[in-house]
């Protein structure tokens, strides 16, 4: 199974869970969609919590019925959990429940009734001497059943859980709430510049497997200099390229398309923070945001900056303080901004300590009207103010 495939997979079943998703399955495959949804659940179960797992693992089995049949796939939740196809011939406790409604709880989003139809089986149940050495298979089940439902975690938690410095090193979480909240349960992409663990290879991708959690219905693409590959997993790509090489930056909008969201965490050397603004910002669709960390390198010349220069668009706050000239200058004829594809598109700029947040829309409202004073009023002109069906008129233009 190659990744491209793996997430065309995912995305097709992510779009599908708002709807009548029996024929993606099909194409999907009962059995391969049975595994993304359950290693989805063990994802969002945080089974890591969970005591005694090192000493007693757990086996769950999820029955799931599809086209009269039954799909079968277990969970093994010990010192790391695991997934497989079927059923082995002895488990702690069986999840039964409609394979369809299964991908609608995980996937459809949050107004998605949740699996009403979902029953459990404690297989030891009535064996009070089995039980006594597995107590914890209710935790382990209730943990996964919960991913069909509570996916509201907070994005902190979220951070500090995946070894993110998002929080904890720097603050950046609060404002990501602030403008990621209301997209949270779009099927979206979202790219981040920079995956994390530099030269090795299984390192870093905090921050991409926390992007998953938070955003339930995503599919994220990280990007590196460095081969990633091993930290791909069904709704987590990784790409290799240099954020510095133009036509890298122009073949990655032609492998993934339009996006919702960029977040540059790169190498945040100046030139590499403007270029990939600059090429990257067209990729984002209307609604969508372009997000921009640590811009305290604007102010160090290691990284192309300057604490002198601090207007030189040359680096990274100099360049995007120029764009501020673009939502508010509307007089070309004064000098004003030329308008390009950014500025026409650049609908909003947020500001915090080394992190940015751009606004993708439309930007094309055109000037005032000509008839507001293009020079301030004065006191007694606007005493004189007097309100017409043409608008406002001040007694010294009669
Ligand atoms: C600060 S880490 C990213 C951390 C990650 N975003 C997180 O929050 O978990 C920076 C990453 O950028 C990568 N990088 C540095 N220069 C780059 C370049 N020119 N192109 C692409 N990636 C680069 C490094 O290999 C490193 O893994």
């Amino acid at each position: 199974m190659t990744s491209n495939r793996a997430h065309h997979d995912i995305r097709a079943l992510i779009l599908a869970a708002e709807g009548d998703a029996e024929q993606v399955v099909r194409e999907v495959g009962a059995s391969r969609t049975a595994a993304l949804l359950v290693g989805e659940l063990i994802d969002r179960a945080d089974l890591d919590d969970v005591q005694g797992l090192n000493h007693t693992p757990i086996t769950v089995v999820f029955d799931l019925a599809f086209d009269g049949g039954t799909e079968s796939h277990h969970v093994i939740a010990g010192k790391t959990a695991e997934h497989h196809p079927g059923a082995p011939a002895s488990a702690h406790a069986t999840i039964e429940v409609g394979l369809l409604e299964l991908l609608r709880a995980v996937f459809g989003g949050w107004r998605s009734p949740g699996c009403q139809n979902l029953r459990i089986q404690w297989n030891d149940i009535e064996d009070v001497t089995a039980l006594s050495s597995s107590m914890h298979v209710f935790q382990v089940v209730q943990r996964l059943v919960r991913g069909t439902t509570d996916q509201q975690a907070d994005l902190s938690e979220l951070s500090l859980r995946n070894g993110s410095d998002k929080w904890g090193l720097h603050y950046y979480t609060p404002h990501y709430e602030t403008h990621f909240g209301r997209l949270r349960d779009r099927p979206l992409t979202i790219v981040e510049l920079g995956i994390g663990g530099y030269g090795e290879p299984t390192a870093g991708g905090a921050s991409l497997r926390m992007w998953k959690r938070y955003f339930p219905r995503a599919v994220i693409y990280g990007v590196d200099i460095f081969d990633k590959a091993p930290l791909r997993e069904p709704r987590i790509h990784t790409i290799q390229g240099d954020v510095s090489d133009p036509a890298f930056l122009r073949s990655l909008g032609e492998e993934i398309g339009p996006v919702d969201i960029v977040i540059d965490d790169g190498s945040h050397y100046c030139p590499d923070v403007i270029s990939g603004f600059r090429s990257l910002f067209g990729l984002v669709r209307p609604g969508g945001l372009y997000v921009i960390e640590d811009l305290q390198t604007s102010y160090w010349e290691g990284y192309g900056g300057s604490s002198v220069r601090r207007d030189d668009p040359a680096t990274s706050m100099g360049h995007l303080k120029r764009l501020l000239d673009g939502l508010a200058q509307e007089d070309q004829e004064a000098g004003g901004v030329e308008p390009d594809e950014i500025t026409r598109t650049l609908t909003g700029a947020h500001f915090y300590r080394s992190l940015a947040v751009f606004d993708k829309g439309v930007n094309q409202e055109g000037p005032s009207p000509s008839w507001i004073p293009r020079t301030r009023m004065t006191y007694e002109e606007m005493v004189d103010v007097e309100w017409g069906g043409d608008g406002l008129k001040a007694d010294s233009e009669d």
